[in-house]
């Protein structure tokens, strides 16, 4: 699919809730499949990434069912299943990937994780071993990635386990292996990563003894989760509207965890008019609406290392971003950016080169001039974070941008075009198929 943008004509106004936290929806339904009893899980995302997770979930033994906007999720006690054919894909997603990778390795049956090409390319020895330490019987092609098979285990016990990698992914996949196995799971990590995980196993009835540890054979029980709409979704309107002349914006009830909020740091700090109104807490995760008035001129920040795991996901948006800003943006300790969805560096880099950018790429991170961005074709390399930057970036182009391969925007944000529509933006799909 080729997603095609217009220059704004004018600002983009009116409100939004963006879809479901994504890394919220992931854990909601892991641990409501682990739990004993029915959970009631209100704002879920429900996307191709989510949804393989559910999928995996129900071929494991959990049960679902919508009603009244719930998903009703009747998780297995903690016994689960083996898939019938042995196989499950995680399609896109590499948080279902290696938190399931987690929860299987402690099972006493075989099973084979693998996803698409995007997927089978990343990076898993970075959980295949600290499960190792643990005891779990996990390999991965000679390459380190995906198809990840693992043999039933006779037990895993408990570690300390020092990541060399501020990753939530990782963390997550230790603590959840360590629900499973004797004595106590601690993850120590260089920054403090997105932190759901220890936010809401509380929730499920999971006490954790010390900071991201958790104690061997504790057992989850159903509850009412809701979740609130996701910040990594809800950045590409309001950047659209930070950049875009005569814009009044707001989005309602986004996730305002601190782990997650430093592009709206990055934002404000380029002179963005940003409020947070209506601050509250939901299941755990503090949440507010978001109001964005279009202010005269960004200006280029350089981007302190410090926030980058606060921003992970929203740095491709970030470089679509300081096209509109005066001066000279610059992003460093960025590294983990080449082994997302696609080498967002480099995607973004051959990309905004395409539309006029000046720029200079470094192994981690990038320099981008504040300029003007002509019309043309891009490609998003099959990432739903880049293609969506790409789709900001074209409402201040000088003329019409083209994406390609934009179908993967379903992976997180199936109703982008159509949000972005509401607000006044002027896109569309072109089929190619
Ligand atoms: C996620 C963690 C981050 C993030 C990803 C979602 C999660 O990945 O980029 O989109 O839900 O735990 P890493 O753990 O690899 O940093």
């Amino acid at each position: 699919m080729i997603l095609s943008v217009e220059p704004a004509g004018s600002g983009l106004q009116g409100e939004l809730t963006p879809p479901g936290d994504k890394s919220i929806s992931h854990r909601a339904l892991i641990f409501a499949s682990l739990a004993k009893g029915q959970s009631r899980l209100t704002g879920l995302l429900e996307s191709e990434d989510t949804l393989a997770t559910l999928k995996a979930c129900e071929q494991l033994g959990a049960v679902s069912h919508r009603t009244n906007g719930e998903i009703c999720v009747t998780g297995t006690g903690g016994v689960l299943k083996p898939p019938s054919s042995g196989v499950l894909d995680m399609g896109n997603s590499g948080t279902a990937m290696r938190l399931m990778a987690g929860v299987l390795s402690a099972q006493d049956f075989d099973c084979t994780i693998l996803g698409d090409e995007s997927l089978n390319r990343r990076p898993m020895r970075r959980i295949v071993a600290p499960l190792t330490l643990m005891g779990a019987n996990i390999t991965a092609s000679e390459t380190g990635t995906a198809p990840l098979i693992i043999q039933a285990s006779s037990g895993l016990h408990g570690i300390d386990y020092v990541s060399p990698v501020a990753s939530a992914q990782i963390k997550s996949c230790v603590l959840l292996a360590g629900l499973f196995a004797s004595g106590t799971t601690r993850v120590l990590e260089p920054r403090l990563s997105r932190d759901h995980t220890e936010r809401m196993l509380p929730l499920f009835g999971v006490d954790l003894p010390a900071s991201c540890t958790v104690t061997g054979g504790s057992r989850l029980t159903a509850t009412r989760f809701e979740v609130p709409a996701d910040i990594s979704s809800a950045v590409f309107s309001l950047a659209a509207a930070a950049m875009t002349p005569g814009s009044e914006l707001t989005v309602r009830c986004v996730g305002l965890n601190p782990t997650r909020t430093g592009f709206l740091q990055c934002l404000q700090a380029m002179g963005a008019d940003i409020s947070i109104m209506n601050e509250d807490a939901r299941g755990a995760e503090p949440f507010g609406d978001i109001r964005l008035v279009y202010n005269d001129g960004l200006k280029a920040i350089d981007v302190p290392e410090s926030l980058i795991p606060d921003m992970i996901d929203e740095l491709p948006l970030l470089m679509a971003l300081a096209v509109s800003a005066s001066g000279v943006t610059r992003i460093r300790g960025a590294a983990e950016l080449r082994v997302k969805e696609s080498d967002r560096l480099a995607v973004m880099a051959n990309g905004l080169r395409k539309l006029g950018v000046e720029l200079q790429e470094y192994p981690d991170g990038i320099d981008i001039v504040g300029g003007n961005a002509s019309g043309g074709f891009v490609d998003s390399a099959g990432d739903h974070r880049c293609a969506m930057s790409f789709a900001v970036l074209g409402l201040v182009a000088l003329a019409q941008v083209q994406i390609e391969r934009a179908e993967y925007i379903a992976t997180s944000y199936p109703g982008f075009i159509d949000d972005m529509s509401r607000i006044g933006a002027k896109m569309h799909c072109l089929d190619i198929s």
